[in-house]
C-alpha cells in the first residue's frame, strides 16, 4: 500500500467539477440560482454515496477563481449558499466522521464566511472516515504560484537553496498535499475541459466526463464513473506487460 501508484479498483480520491447548475435551471425556466440550490442537494447525496462506497477523499469544485466574473447577484447568492450549507451541515459532517478542508484563496471571502469555514474545519479536523475538500476561490494556477512563493520566501530567508527544490518538495506546498492524489476526475455538464481546477494534482488522474447536469448527478451516475475507473489500466509510464508481471508477483 506504500506504493503511491498501486492501482486499486476503487479510487481513494475522487475530484469533481460540479457543472451544469445554470443549464439545469434554464431547462425548467427557473433562475440560475435555483440550479445552485438544487446543486447543494446533489452535493449532500454525493457525499453520502461516497461514504457508502468507502471513498477516502472527495474534492468538489464549488467556486473557481474565474467565477468572480459572473453577475454580482449570482456571486453573492453562491457565497450565501456556501455559508448556509456549511452552517447547516457542520454537525452532520462531524457525526459522520468527515473532515472538512476548504482549499483556495479564502482571503477574498467576507469575514463571516472565513470564520465559518475555520470553525467547521476546526470542529472536524480529527475526523478520519472521509476527507471532504471543497475548492472555493480556487484556481490551479493560483495553487502553483502560492507554492512557488512559499518556496521563494524560504530561499530569501536562507533556509532553503534552489538546488533542494524537487517535485516532492514543491508538491508538499500545494493544496491537498497531505492527501493521496486524485485517482478519478469527474466533470458533469458535458464540457470537456479542466477550467483551472487541480492542474498539478491531476497529472496522472483518470478522467470521466458526464453529460448529466450536476443537480441530476446521482448514485447511478457515480457508480458508472466508478465502474469505468475500475476498467482503466493505469500504467504511469510502464508498459502493459510490466504491470502484468508486477501483478503476478504480488499475487
Ligand atoms: C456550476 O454550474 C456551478 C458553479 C460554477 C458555481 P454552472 O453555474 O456553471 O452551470 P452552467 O454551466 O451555467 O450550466
Ligand atoms: C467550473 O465550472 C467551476 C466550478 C464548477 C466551480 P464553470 O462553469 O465555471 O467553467 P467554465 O466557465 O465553463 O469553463
Ligand atoms: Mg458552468
Amino acid at each position: 500500500m506504500n506504493d503511491p501508484h498501486a492501482h486499486t479498483l476503487l479510487p481513494r480520491h475522487v475530484a469533481i467539477i460540479m457543472d451544469g447548475n445554470g443549464r439545469w435551471a434554464k431547462l425548467r425556466k427557473l433562475p440560475r440560482t435555483a440550479g445552485h440550490q438544487a446543486g447543494v442537494t446533489a452535493v449532500r447525496k454525493t457525499v453520502e454515496h461516497c461514504l457508502r462506497r468507502g471513498i477516502e477523499v472527495l474534492t468538489l469544485f464549488a467556486f473557481s477563481s474565474e467565477n468572480w466574473r459572473r453577475p454580482p447577484e449570482e456571486v453573492s447568492v453562491l457565497m450565501r449558499l456556501f455559508q448556509l450549507t456549511l452552517e447547516r451541515e457542520a454537525q452532520k459532517l462531524h457525526e459522520n466522521d468527515i473532515r472538512l478542508q476548504v482549499i483556495g484563496d479564502l482571503t477574498a471571502f467576507p469575514g463571516d464566511l472565513q470564520r465559518c469555514i475555520s470553525e467547521v474545519q476546526h470542529l472536524t479536523q480529527a475526523n478520519r472516515r472521509m476527507t471532504l475538500a471543497v475548492a472555493a476561490n480556487y484556481g490551479g494556477r493560483w495553487d502553483i504560484v502560492q507554492a512557488a512563493k512559499a518556496l521563494a520566501r524560504q530561499v530569501e530567508r536562507g533556509t532553503l537553496t534552489s538546488e533542494e527544490i524537487d517535485e516532492s518538495l514543491f508538491a508538499s506546498h500545494l493544496s491537498l498535499a497531505d492527501l493521496p492524489e486524485p485517482d478519478l476526475f469527474i466533470r458533469t455538464g458535458g464540457e470537456l475541459r479542466i477550467s483551472n481546477f487541480l492542474l498539478w494534482q491531476l497529472a496522472y488522474t483518470e478522467f470521466y466526463f458526464s453529460d448529466v447536469l450536476w443537480p441530476d448527478f446521482d448514485e447511478a451516475e457515480l457508480d458508472r464513473a466508478l465502474a469505468e475507473y475500475a476498467r482503466r489500466e493505469r500504467r504511469f509510464g510502464h508498459t502493459s506487460e510490466q504491470l502484468e508481471i508486477k501483478l503476478a508477483s504480488s499475487a
